[in-house]
């Protein structure tokens, strides 16, 4: 309760900015490093604070977000922290019911099957109200950081919400979300523009309580072609940074790097790289000198190592990240793996990938 008094001001002061210098194209001394799903399953800690709690219960209280989010930098010395929480809250903020099933996954009840279902949808959503849970979260985290690493807030983006909302889940081929595509696409581009509505209100709040990045899941891109990238995720994609972005100028607040993932979304790295993003995240099938040839120079990237490395010994580990360091070069790169950690990895060896960005990265930097 006493949470509630903690205000998104005094601030304490950044100790460690690495990871917002690489973002910002700035010259950094070693390497940044986070990992995607830092904060999970993979941790002890984290499955005995997680025992019994609904996911989504665990997600609308914010004590409980800030300790899932500091757990991984109490262990290792991470560049940059995460704040626990959901890319599905916002189907939920939309009024769609969503749980965690156990050995499931996330599963909407009552998924959108035609285009008349999306007048179930709340037309005007009120983001602080449904979404102050967030907010809360990011505020008294970047209090309870002490300035050790920035804070990175997140969505995710309308094309991988969209699937969810009409799979109803996880699917192999998304062909329900697609057949909207091809079936019904002005109904699915007035979803995904009211999705996108509502996300750059969500991001703008999300740095307003002290999110000092911001990153946006379109974990769904590989299902999609470069047509119907180009048609149905990437104006929605680029509308968020440049409104977000906009937003931010407008009410005289600092900007912050925005950081887009489209996992294997290999056709659009050059038009991902020409949006406003100041980061591009790479999966592991994109190999980094020719991701550096097509981006130019002109973003930043992130990623790459596949987290099936992690599996192997530790010595092997440094070698892959060395040669992955080598390869992006040590300037305008934040490492990281090239989707999140699964929940059977060895702790030791992500301690050991984190450690091993550091020293190969440290002393190589000009
Ligand atoms: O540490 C972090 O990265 C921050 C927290 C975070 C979570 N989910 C916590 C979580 C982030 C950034 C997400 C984003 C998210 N959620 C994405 C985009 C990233 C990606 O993986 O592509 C997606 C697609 C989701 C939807 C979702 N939530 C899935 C597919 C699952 C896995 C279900 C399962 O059983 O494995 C979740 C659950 C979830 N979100 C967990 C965590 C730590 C594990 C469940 C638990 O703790 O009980």
């Amino acid at each position: 309760q006493q949470d509630n008094h903690i205000l998104p001001k005094d601030f304490p002061e950044l100790k460690n900015d690495t990871f917002l210098r690489a973002a910002k194209g700035q010259e950094t001394q070693y390497v940044p490093v986070w990992c995607m799903r830092q904060a999970g399953r993979y941790l002890p800690e984290f499955r005995e604070s997680r025992a019994g709690k609904d996911f989504f219960e665990t997600c609308r209280t914010p004590s409980a977000c800030c300790e899932l989010t500091l757990q991984p930098l109490r262990r290792f010395p991470l560049d940059a922290a995460i704040i626990f929480s959901d890319i599905l809250v916002i189907p939920q903020a939309l009024g769609m019911e969503v749980l965690m099933v156990p050995a499931k996954g996330p599963t909407f009840p009552d998924p959108l099957k035609d285009p008349e279902d999306l007048n179930r949808l709340k037309v005007k959503v009120d983001v602080t109200a449904e979404l102050g849970y967030v907010f809360q979260a990011i505020t008294l985290t970047r209090h309870k950081l002490e300035g050790k690493v920035p804070l990175i807030g997140f969505s995710g983006a309308p094309w991988t919400l969209m699937t969810y909302m009409i799979e109803g889940g996880g699917s192999p081929t998304m062909s329900k979300a697609k057949r909207w595509l091809y079936n019904h696409p002005e109904a699915s581009h007035r979803l995904l523009r009211q999705l996108t509505d509502v996300i750059v209100e969500y991001l703008f709040e999300q740095v307003k309580a002290g999110a000092q990045a911001l990153q946006v899941f379109e974990s769904h891109a590989g299902c999609l072609g470069p047509v119907q990238f180009t048609e149905f995720a990437l104006p929605y994609l680029r509308d968020i940074a440049h409104r977000v972005k906009a937003k931010l100028k407008e009410s005289s607040l600092d900007t912050v790097p925005m950081i887009v993932f489209a996992k294997d979304a290999h056709y659009a790295l050059e038009d991902l790289a020409q949006s406003e993003y100041d980061v591009v995240g790479l999966d592991w099938t994109i190999d980094p000198k020719a991701a550096r040839e097509r981006t130019g120079g002109r973003v930043a990237l992130q990623g790459n190592l596949d987290p099936c490395a992690l599996y192997a010994p530790k010595d092997k580990i440094g070698e892959t990240v060395k040669k992955m360091i080598e390869d992006f070069g040590s300037q305008r790169y934040i490492a990281n793996l090239g989707h999140g950690l699964y929940p059977d990895m060895d702790p030791e060896h992500v301690g050991a990938f984190v450690d091993a960005v550091h020293t190969h990265s440290r002393g190589n930097c000009k």
